[in-house]
């Protein structure tokens, strides 16, 4: 009961409940076209975050790691008129390949792709009053985590929700010892989850065509 069932079971979720969906299909073959590295969240996974953020009537939406602009597609459709997001991208290219894809979704006027490092980015976004962000996707290098849960909980206010994408790694987040970075990233960021009073969180593992991993959801239980 490994991968291929697993593959299988997300297909099933997939043909179920999730339409034909030409601009996000598009978007994925267009990423893969440019060689972009085939690990934006699955279809099922895009629209969680898509409905969380509906749900949450989210106007203003943070991503951190936009790659192709795949999951920027599904949480910018869930903005209502007026409603903005910005997802920041380290790498020109990727960023390139994103705005192409959020043009083709119709979504470039709603949608700022701001590359460089998110890390430098973030503090940008307070001082140009962008913030508070209603819903954060963290989802960007792994040993950046610590510092971009700091940066979220200053860019949101009490009410919002900060998601964070890959916090299981197959389970390696158990390896106290591990000497892998991104491992040891997630694995601080979630004790950061566990000690902050200003958040309540909790972590689902996934299976499915992204292999085993999880994702982190922290409720802002306080203003900044
Ligand atoms: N959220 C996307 C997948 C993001 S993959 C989706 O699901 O469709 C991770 C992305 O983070 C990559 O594009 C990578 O270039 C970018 N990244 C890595 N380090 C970064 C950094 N320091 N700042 C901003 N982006 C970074
Ligand atoms: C990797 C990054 C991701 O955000 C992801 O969802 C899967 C894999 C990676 O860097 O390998
Ligand atoms: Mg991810």
């Amino acid at each position: 009961m490994t991968q291929d069932t697993w593959n299988a079971v997300d297909r099933y979720i997939a043909d179920t409940l999730l339409p034909p969906d030409p601009a996000l299909e598009a978007a994925v073959k267009s990423s893969d076209a440019a060689g972009l590295p085939p690990i934006a969240v699955a279809p099922n996974q895009g629209k969680l975050l898509h409905l969380l953020a509906r749900a949450m009537g989210a106007r203003r939406i943070l991503e951190v790691g936009t790659l192709g602009g795949y999951s920027t597609i599904w949480l910018a459709r869930a903005l209502p008129e007026g409603g903005r997001m910005v997802t920041l991208e380290f790498e020109p290219r990727h960023a390139e390949v994103a705005r192409a894809n959020l043009a083709r979704a119709g979504l470039a006027d709603r949608v700022e792709v701001r590359v460089g490092r998110a890390i430098d980015s973030m503090p940008g976004l307070l001082d140009e009053g962008l913030a508070p962000f209603d819903l954060v996707f963290i989802d960007a290098d792994k040993e950046g985590y610590p510092g971009y849960l700091e940066w979220s909980l200053r860019l949101t206010r009490k009410g919002s929700l900060i998601v964070a994408d890959n916090v299981v790694r197959n389970g390696k987040v158990t390896d106290a010892a591990s000497t892998d970075r991104s491992v040891q990233g997630v694995r601080r960021f979630n004790a950061m989850l566990a000690a902050e009073p200003r958040v309540d969180a909790t972590v689902i593992q996934t299976v499915g065509v992204k292999g085993w991993d999880g994702l982190a959801f922290a409720l802002v239980v306080a203003d900044p």
